[in-house]
């Protein structure tokens, strides 16, 4: 099998090629503008075994087209994305342009090389805010109604993958909402070097280490039993592990999407002392206003991944995530 990853260079990608490098025998190509991904990650991912790496825009659809022209890819797992949420509602056209159209140009190459199976990362932000009784898992079948340009930017994309799959016999795909995925390579090859992340574990484990004096706490007054919100953590390795499982699936089966999380969610609170703990330090937390459009609890339904794909997850321990996520932050600048 011949796979096309875009993003490769970033967190999740990075994760997934060296599963597909370590666990596989598919060729491999890399694309990725390294606008957030990093040269010396694929240096890393090499030391695995060899692939392609092309430093290649999304946005240079000739050159794009000149890739597809070149190769023979069966699949493609498009990573390559804007996603960072504030940002995306003051540029929403950033997030239009490189998400969704950058996207759309990407599944047209699909087409007409016949690629037939798409690989998808989209995101719990699809959902919104839903509207769930406090102890329910959402569910793919909840309605949609992403409320920032980042969700909804990717959510077109769900419904163009499946307008080109009723409208082509053989295009399949797979799109899988992740929910907050956290968490490092277990020996510390690769892990989350994104600037200025704004993910919780991520903060933590720098405020642990000292790169940051102290983090906050939006809000502590949300209607859940210690009043910070609820958010189903997964590990990047599980995660990475699901598009394995994925790119066995989509050959056999019709296309969906998948809910990719735990099914079990922690709280702020929570995290902040699972971190403290890993990292035997007490580091000082700030409570603050909350922010615009946190739903109080987003935990994943994850039924139909287990039950149709028989993924299962390794990794599923908040401490560990914790501690691989320190790690890795311990060994970057
Ligand atoms: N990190 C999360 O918690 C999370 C949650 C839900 C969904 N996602 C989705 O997962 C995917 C990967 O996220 P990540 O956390 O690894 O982010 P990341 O920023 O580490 O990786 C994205 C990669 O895409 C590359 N890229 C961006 N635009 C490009 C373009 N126009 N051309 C070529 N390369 C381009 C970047 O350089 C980077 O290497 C994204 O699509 C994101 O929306 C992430």
């Amino acid at each position: 099998m011949k796979i096309l990853i875009t993003g490769g260079a970033g967190y999740i990608g990075s994760h997934v090629a060296k599963h597909i490098l370590k666990e596989t025998d598919f060729n491999l190509t890399i694309i990725d503008n390294l606008s957030t991904g990093f040269i010396e990650t694929i240096e890393t991912l090499k030391t695995i075994r060899a692939f392609e790496f092309v430093n290649l825009d999304l946005s240079d659809w000739n050159d794009l087209k000149k890739l597809f022209e070149t190769h023979e890819f069966n699949a493609v797992i498009h990573f390559a994305a804007s996603l960072i949420v504030p940002e995306s509602v003051e540029n929403p056209l950033k997030y239009y342009l490189n998400n969704t159209s950058n996207g759309t140009y990407l599944i047209k190459c699909c087409i007409d090389h016949n690629v037939n199976y798409f690989i998808f990362s989209s995101t719990a932000a699809v959902y919104g805010e839903p509207k769930l009784t406090t102890n329910d898992k959402i569910k793919e079948t909840h309605p949609t109604n992403p409320i920032n340009p980042y969700g909804q930017s990717k959510l077109f994309i769900e419904k163009i993958l499946k307008d080109t799959a009723k409208a082509h016999n053989g295009f399949k795909y797979v799109a899988l909402r992740y929910f907050n995925v956290a968490g490092a390579d277990k020996g510390g090859l690769i892990g989350q070097s994104t600037k200025n992340a704004t993910h919780l574990i991520k903060v933590a484990a720098q405020t642990a280490l000292g790169k940051r004096d102290k983090m906050y706490i939006f809000g502590d007054d949300y209607p859940t039993p210690d009043g910070t919100c609820i958010r189903d953590y997964i590990d990047v390795d599980d995660l990475a592990l699901a598009h394995i499982k994925a790119l066995k699936y989509i050959p056999k089966n019709e296309s969906g999407v998948f809910n990719c999380g735990y099914g079990k969610g922690f709280s702020v609170k929570e995290v902040i002392q699972t971190m403290k703990e890993v990292s035997g330090n007490d580091f000082e937390v700030e409570i603050t206003d909350r922010r615009k459009g946190d739903p109080a609890i987003l935990v994943a339904d994850n039924t139909k991944i287990v039950n149709s794909m028989g993924w299962s997850p390794k990794y599923n321990n908040l401490k560990l995530i914790c501690k691989t996520a320190l790690e890795w932050e311990r060994k970057i600048k």
